[in-house]
């Protein structure tokens, strides 16, 4: 892989491989694996309260000195109707009770959702030097704030548009997540329709509109889709459904079977689970809530009902209740440490590199 471009300089890393973060997957035994063999490891810490947040970040520090990222979910809270929330309880309630699950309404009032401006407070503290953030951009004075500290801040994008705010706004580099990706979609210029663009075509595009360094996220897995993005213009990638079944991978057994068991085909793009859009493998649950006829409320409140449930699910094992969180190309993951994952990508990059150059 190139070794000598400005991400590798920027983040203090080998390698300009970015494993992605992500939520209730990600464990601080996976991002210290891959800062140590080089790459930079992310912390996924979207949405979780600040004391969550320092413990996590110190056990991750306890595994690695090397460089990592935490990763923040940059949204807003919009305000959504009461009736809204209390339809989707009422449905939810009733499906949990129909498969034996507990499920505890809870008010609008009463939901506690955490937004990233409680989480810089520890960042700072922690001295963390790279911050990436999705759903969003960072207020202006987060930015400057966490600039003038030197921390690097990676934004992420789904389109042209939203890659040339990210860089008016001074973000040091901008990831392009492609319409492949696993998990949430970053997207936030648009309302209804988020873009659905695939990463061989936003990357040159996104690559074409900026000065700042693009990395390249959605569908990479091995040699020869990091080269792929290289060769379209990207500095460097972020790979995360490669790592869902790593033996440091959080995921449920069943979300690793299933990970595994998908073709090309198996996944849908889903508001069910968070009220954003995300990409996961279709199960009961989705097709309940989507088969539903109810107004899916905004996120985070629709991501706040469905938490208890998703943690009950997860702790059963209960594959048609579990967010089956996952990329297009998610069954190529491999059931391996994850530094063995990161060295074997790595390599293989090498290694095709080498033969497209000896073919020319
Ligand atoms: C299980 C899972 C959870 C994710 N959680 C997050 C997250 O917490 N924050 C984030 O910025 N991106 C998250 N993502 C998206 C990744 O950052 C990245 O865009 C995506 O994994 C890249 O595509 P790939 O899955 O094809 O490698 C998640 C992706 C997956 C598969």
């Amino acid at each position: 892989m190139n070794r000598q471009n400005e991400i590798i300089r920027l983040l203090n890393i080998a390698y300009p491989l970015i494993q992605a973060p992500m939520l209730g997957v990600t464990s601080s035994e996976m991002v210290a694996a891959v800062s140590n063999g080089g790459g930079l490891g992310s912390l996924p810490l979207g949405g979780l309260n600040p004391d969550a947040c320092a413990t996590l970040i110190a056990r991750t520090k306890s595994l690695t000195t090397r460089t990592f990222a935490v990763n923040l979910f940059a949204h807003d809270v919009p305000e959504e109707d009461h009736t809204v929330i209390e339809a989707m309880q009422d449905f939810l309630y009733r499906i949990c009770q129909e498969n034996g699950f507990e499920y505890k309404k809870i008010s609008a009032g009463d939901m506690k959702l955490y937004t990233y401006e409680e989480q810089i407070e520890v960042i700072i503290r922690e001295q963390v030097p790279v911050v990436s953030f999705t759903f969003g951009v960072l207020k202006d004075d987060v930015i400057r704030e966490l600039q003038s500290r030197r921390v690097v801040l990676i934004g992420t994008c789904t389109s042209v548009r939203e890659a040339r705010l990210l860089e008016e706004k001074g973000i040091d580099i901008v990831c392009a997540q492609g319409i492949e990706a696993g998990g949430h979609r970053a997207s936030f210029l648009y309302k209804d329709e988020i873009p659905q663009i695939g990463t061989f075509s936003l990357v040159p595009q996104v690559c074409d509109s900026l000065k700042k360094p693009v990395i390249a996220a959605g569908g990479i897995f091995d040699g020869r889709t990091i080269n792929a993005a290289i060769a379209l213009g990207a500095a460097g990638v972020q790979v995360g459904s490669a790592f869902i079944n790593s033996v440091e991978s959080l995921a449920a057994k069943s979300h690793k079977d299933a990970t595994l068991r998908r073709s090309d085909t198996g996944t849908v793009l889903t508001r069910a689970y968070s009220g954003r859009w995300a990409r996961g493998i279709k199960n009961a649950f989705i097709e309940n809530v989507d088969n539903s006829g109810l107004t899916i409320p905004a996120y985070p409140y629709q991501n706040a009902l469905t938490a208890e449930l998703r943690k009950a699910a997860k702790e059963k094992d209960e594959e048609k209740f579990i967010s089956l969180w996952c990329g297009q190309s998610g069954a190529k993951g491999q059931h391996r440490a994850s530094s063995e994952i990161l060295a074997e990508m790595i390599a293989d990059a090498e290694k095709v590199k080498n033969l497209i150059c000896h073919k020319q």
